[in-house]
C-alpha cells in the first residue's frame, strides 16, 4: 500500500505523454504569448487597489522597497518554475512536478492544493470584477437591482456565516461565464483577448505613470521611511517587510502559466523567458506606479479602495480625462488574471484526470478547438458558484495560502531532483543551487506561518476532502498504480 502511495512516474514517460500527435492539447503558444499570458495573470487587484492601502498602513512612500523586496522572493520561486516548466514541459504544473519527485498521494495533495489555489483566485477576482463594473455602471447612472448585486452570503467577524439580502453576485458569475467561452474557443484565441486586455491595462497604466509624473510633490516623499510607530509592521523596517508580505498578492500569476506549457511551441526556451520576463515587467511597472502614486497622493490617505483614481482627482483638472480609462483598464486587467487563472484550473483537472486520480470525462480534448472542454465548463461553474455565493476576504486568504504552499514545494523539488536525477536535460538551470531555492522556500514558510489560524483551519479541511476523493478514488484508479 505505501508503495503505491509513493510510486513515482518517469520523467521521460510524462513527456511521452504529452505530444501533440496523440489527440493531446495543441501547441499554440509563442515566447511573446507567454510573456502576455504572464502579464495578463500578474496584473490585477494588487495593483489597483492594494497598493494604497498597503502604503497608507504599513510603509508609507518606502512600499516601493516592499515592490522590491517581494520581487526577490518571487524570482526565486519563479527561477525554480523556470527549471521544471522547461524540463518537464506539461500541462500538470507543479502537480506533474511532484509526480515525478514525491509519488502520487504528494503529487494528488499538491494538485489539490493547485485546484484551491486557482478556483479561489478566479473566484476572488470576479468578484473584484464586479465590484469595479458596478461602480463604473453607477458612474454612467446605470442603476443594477441589488438583489443580483453581491455575495449570496455574509462572513461576520465573530465567525458566523447570514444570508446577506442579495440572491447571487450576477456579474462575477458573468464574467466567469464569458471568460470560460473564450477559452472553450481554443487556446490561440484566448491568447489573443488576453493580449488585446494586456495592451488595454499596461497602457493604461504606463499613462498614469507617464502623465503622474509632473503632479508629483516630493514632499510626500519626506520621510521616506516613516517612522515605525510602535509595535511589528508600523512603519519603519517592519512595516516594509509587512508591507512585502501583502504586496506578495500583486505578484502572484506567473506560476499559473507554467500550466500552459503542454501548450507552448517551443517550452524548453521559452517558459523560462514568459516565467522571468513578465515577472520583471510586472516588478518594474508596480515601482513606477507606487513612486508616483505615493508622490501625488501623501500616503496616509491612500487607504481606499481605488488609489489611483484618487491619485487622479487631486491632479485636480489636469488629469480628470485619465479616470474613465483607469477604470476600464482594472476591469480589463481583471478579466485577463481570470482568464489565465482558469486556464491553469482547467489544464490541472485535466492533467489530474489523465493519469487517472479523477473521472476520465475531464481529459477529453475538443477535436476541433484542442482544448480540454470539460474540465473548463466545470471549472466555470464551480467558480461561478464559489464567486456568486462567497464574499471577497473569504475567498482570497486561501489563495495565498494555496500559492505559497506551491511555490515551497516547487522551490524543495528543484534541489531534490537535482540530488536523485542529476543527469537530467536541464534546458534551464536555477543558478545557486541549494541557496536560491532553499532561500524561496523559507520566505514562502515564513508568510505562510504569518497568516491567520482560520485560514489554516480551512486549508486543513481541504486537504481532508482531498484525501477522501484520492483514497475513495484517485487509488483506485490510478493508471501508474493499475498497470
Ligand atoms: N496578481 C494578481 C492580482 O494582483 C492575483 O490581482
Amino acid at each position: 500500500m505505501i508503495d503505491r502511495l509513493f510510486k513515482k512516474k518517469d520523467i521521460a514517460a510524462i513527456l511521452n505523454e504529452s505530444s501533440e500527435s496523440k489527440g493531446g492539447l495543441k501547441r499554440n503558444l509563442s515566447a511573446a504569448n507567454l510573456v502576455t499570458l504572464g502579464i495578463g495573470a500578474i496584473v490585477g487587484t494588487g495593483i489597483f487597489v492594494i497598493t494604497g492601502q498597503a502604503a497608507a498602513m504599513y510603509a508609507g512612500p518606502a512600499l516601493t522597497i516592499s515592490f522590491v523586496i517581494s520581487a526577490i522572493g518571487c524570482v526565486m520561486a519563479g527561477l525554480c518554475y523556470a527549471e521544471f516548466a522547461a524540463m518537464i514541459p506539461v500541462s500538470g504544473g507543479v502537480y506533474s512536478y511532484s509526480y515525478t519527485t514525491m509519488g502520487e498521494a504528494l503529487a494528488w495533495f499538491v494538485g489539490w492544493i493547485l485546484i484551491l489555489e486557482y478556483l479561489f483566485a478566479c473566484s476572488s477576482v470576479a468578484v473584484g470584477w464586479s465590484g469595479y463594473m458596478l461602480s463604473l455602471l453607477n458612474e454612467w447612472n446605470i442603476a443594477f437591482p441589488h438583489q443580483i448585486a453581491g455575495a449570496t452570503f455574509d462572513h461576520l467577524k465573530d465567525g458566523s456565516w447570514v444570508w446577506s439580502g442579495s440572491i447571487i453576485n450576477f456579474p462575477a458569475v458573468f464574467i466567469v461565464s464569458v471568460v470560460s467561452a473564450f477559452l472553450i474557443g481554443g487556446i490561440r484565441q484566448s491568447a489573443l483577448v488576453n493580449n488585446v486586455i494586456v495592451v488595454i491595462k499596461v497602457g493604461v497604466i504606463l499613462l498614469f505613470i507617464g502623465f503622474g509624473l509632473s503632479y508629483i510633490d516630493t514632499s510626500n516623499w519626506v520621510p521616506y521611511i516613516p517612522e515605525n510607530t510602535g509595535g511589528y509592521g508600523n512603519y519603519g523596517w517592519t512595516g516594509i517587510f509587512r508591507g512585502a508580505a501583502v504586496v506578495f498578492y500583486a505578484y502572484l500569476g506567473f506560476d499559473a502559466l507554467s500550466t500552459a506549457a503542454g501548450e507552448a511551441r517551443n517550452p524548453q526556451k521559452d517558459m523560462p523567458k514568459g516565467i522571468l520576463v513578465s515577472l520583471l515587467i510586472c516588478a518594474l511597472l508596480y515601482i513606477a506606479v507606487t513612486t508616483v502614486l505615493t508622490g501625488i497622493v501623501n500616503y496616509k490617505e491612500l487607504n481606499v479602495d481605488a488609489p489611483i483614481a484618487l491619485a487622479i482627482d487631486r491632479t485636480g483638472e489636469g488629469l480628470s480625462w485619465l479616470s474613465p480609462f483607469i477604470k476600464l483598464g482594472a476591469i480589463a486587467g481583471l478579466s485577463s488574471v481570470i482568464l489565465v487563472m482558469m486556464l491553469g484550473q482547467s489544464r490541472v483537472y485535466y492533467a489530474i484526470s489523465k493519469d487517472g486520480l479523477l473521472p476520465k470525462v475531464f481529459s477529453k480534448v475538443h477535436q476541433k478547438h484542442g482544448v480540454p472542454h470539460n474540465a473548463t465548463i466545470f471549472a466555470s461553474i464551480v467558480t461561478g458558484l464559489i464567486a456568486g455565493l462567497f464574499p471577497l476576504h473569504v475567498l482570497s486568504e486561501l489563495v495565498s495560502i494555496g500559492t505559497l504552499a506551491a511555490f515551497t514545494i516547487v522551490c524543495i523539488s528543484i534541489v531534490v531532483l537535482r540530488k536523485t536525477q542529476p543527469n537530467l536535460n536541464r534546458p534551464f538551470r536555477t543558478p545557486f543551487v541549494p541557496v536560491i531555492p532553499l532561500l524561496g522556500a523559507a520566505i514562502c514558510i515564513l508568510q505562510m506561518v504569518s497568516l491567520p489560524w482560520s485560514t489554516w483551519v480551512r486549508m486543513i479541511g481541504w486537504t481532508v476532502l482531498g484525501f477522501i476523493i484520492y483514497f475513495t478514488y484517485g487509488l483506485k484508479h490510478s493508471k501508474l498504480n493499475n498497470k
